[in-house]
């Protein structure tokens, strides 16, 4: 069974490819998220697999993401007792490795392995994003490492991972949060349609529509689903995202149409 979370789209990609050779179910994280976040107490789950369980999903500051790592730890895992991890990075997964194997043993699983592989980078609150011919290279050279990958838990081998890197002491993950991840700085600018799109895909239900606008509300993970999915893009974070290219993967590759300009100036507070 393969279970991703994406951002931006780039492990719901990536799931879909191990899903299609490993010929096994794709569930999405993302919608039992939200799911549970509006009924916490019916929203419990348990899965039952006679194949491994693969979890793939971003790296956030060279770990799992923290709402995976909850999502996992609060899921109960019935059948199988192996599980796979595969991770899609800007470029390192570091501690991603130790921190999977760890989650397995919280949960009584035994950890099979991690592999990873760089996809183009979504952090477009802090970085840029590749231009859409550089994310299109960048796709088309991971799809060989997901495939021998998926080949390998296909036929029931451990994986490994080539994009580890050194990592991070816990204290650089702990500030990173407190640093980077809220919603203080998300705006809308006047183009909003009010169509909602953000609201309907945020994974933590975080976003709420006051007066036809999108509203923060303070649960935020930083997926950066909104701010790449918004069809005008409307959605800023401060200043830095000004001018910024957007990106988001669909689930048939198709990348977001680039938009040239934003448009601009229609706040000026950071
Ligand atoms: C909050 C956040 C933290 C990130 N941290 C890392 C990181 O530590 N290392 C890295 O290589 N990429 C990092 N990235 C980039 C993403 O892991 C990468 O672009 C990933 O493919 C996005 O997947 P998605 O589209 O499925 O969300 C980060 C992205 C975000 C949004």
């Amino acid at each position: 069974m393969v279970l991703y979370f994406t951002g931006t789209g780039n492990s719901r990609f990536v799931a879909q490819r191990i899903a299609e050779i490993c010929e096994d179910q794709l569930l999405s994280i993302n919608k039992m998220m939200r799911q549970r976040r509006l009924d916490p107490f019916n929203a419990q789950y348990a899965f039952t697999s006679d194949k491994p369980f693969v979890i793939v999903c971003p790296t956030y500051c060279w770990h799992l993401p923290q709402a995976v790592e909850d999502f996992l730890l609060n899921s109960r895992f019935l059948d199988c007792r192996d599980m796979y991890f595969f991770l899609t990075c800007g470029s390192e997964t570091g501690n991603a490795r130790d921190h999977a194997k760890e989650i397995c043993r919280k949960l009584e699983m035994r950890f099979r392995g991690l592999s990873s592989t760089r996809m183009p980078e979504n952090f477009i609150t802090l970085f840029k994003a590749p231009e859409p011919d550089e994310a299109v290279a960048i796709i088309r050279a991971a799809l060989p490492q997901v495939e021998s990958t998926a080949r390998l838990i296909s036929s029931g081998r451990d994986i490994t991972d080539s994009y580890a890197g050194r990592g991070v002491p816990d204290f650089v993950r702990r500030l990173f949060y407190r640093l980077f991840i809220h919603d203080r700085k998300f705006r809308v600018k006047e183009n909003c349609t009010g169509c909602a799109t953000c609201a309907k895909l945020c994974p933590t239900v975080n976003i709420r529509m006051k007066n036809g606008k999108p509203v923060w509300t303070g649960h935020c993970i930083q997926c950066q689903s909104c701010i790449a999915v918004c069809p005008v893009n409307a959605i800023e974070f401060g200043l830095r995202t000004r001018r910024r290219r957007r990106y988001y993967l669909f689930a048939d590759g198709r990348q977001k149409f680039p938009v040239e300009r934003n448009e601009e100036d229609l706040f000026t507070d950071d």
